[in-house]
């Protein structure tokens, strides 16, 4: 299973459909593919309609020690794509991780992830406009990482900080990171930029 995180600190600049709609795409090619709403705010998960606002979720990943894999990835309407979704409990599961000083907190996500890599060909990974400790186990678990930019006056504010954290983890915690590469979003013709 190759694993996709779509990141960027920056909100708003598709993130979310990008996931969503490469995620998509990968099924209509023939992929089995699981998708990760990795971000509070449960957009991902209200974008296939399975947004629940008490549902456990990424937010047990964060917190158990042997995640139930099963009962945490739901079938989405489209086959071949499934889900594990986020709500609110992400708050409070986060801030349980940065308070626990026995287990390692970065790699939570990748562990439960390879519990499933052999039925999945690609993981994508949605993620808050943030650098929080999902955010981190996103980068951890990731193989490759795309960042959507919207070109504005303010397309590259916060990607020296993006990718100063990206090279951190790619030296201490994830030698599998690959390709970090961005990609322009919500683009319209006539855009003058
Ligand atoms: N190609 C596009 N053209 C026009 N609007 C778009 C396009 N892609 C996304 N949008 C719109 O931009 C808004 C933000 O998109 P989205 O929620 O995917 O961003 P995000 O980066 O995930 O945001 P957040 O940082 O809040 O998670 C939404 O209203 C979405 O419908
Ligand atoms: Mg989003």
């Amino acid at each position: 299973m190759r694993t996709i995180a779509i990141i960027n600190l920056k909100g708003g600049v598709a993130k979310t459909t990008s996931s969503i709609n490469i995620a998509y795409i990968l099924t209509t090619r023939g992929h089995r593919v699981l998708l990760v709403d990795n971000d509070k705010q449960g957009d991902c998960s209200r974008g296939l309609n399975r947004r629940t606002s008490d549902g456990d979720g990424i937010d047990r990943i964060m917190t158990d020690r042997h995640p139930d894999m099963e009962h945490l990835i739901h079938k989405t309407d489209y086959e071949g794509l499934d889900i594990i979704t986020a709500n609110l409990g992400l708050l409070t599961a986060n801030m349980e991780v940065t308070m626990d000083r026995v287990r390692p907190q970065q790699n939570r996500l990748k562990k439960a992830l390879q519990q499933v890599s052999d039925q999945y060909d690609f993981c994508v990974v949605d993620n808050a406009p943030d650098i929080n400790i999902s955010v981190i186990n996103a980068l951890t678990a990731a193989n490759d990482v795309l960042i959507p930019v919207e070109v504005d006056d303010n397309t590259l504010e916060g990607m020296n900080e993006l990718l100063d954290q990206i090279q951190e983890v790619k030296e201490e915690l994830n030698p599998d990171l690959q390709n970090v590469r961005c990609f322009v979003s919500k683009y319209q013709k006539g855009n003058q930029a």
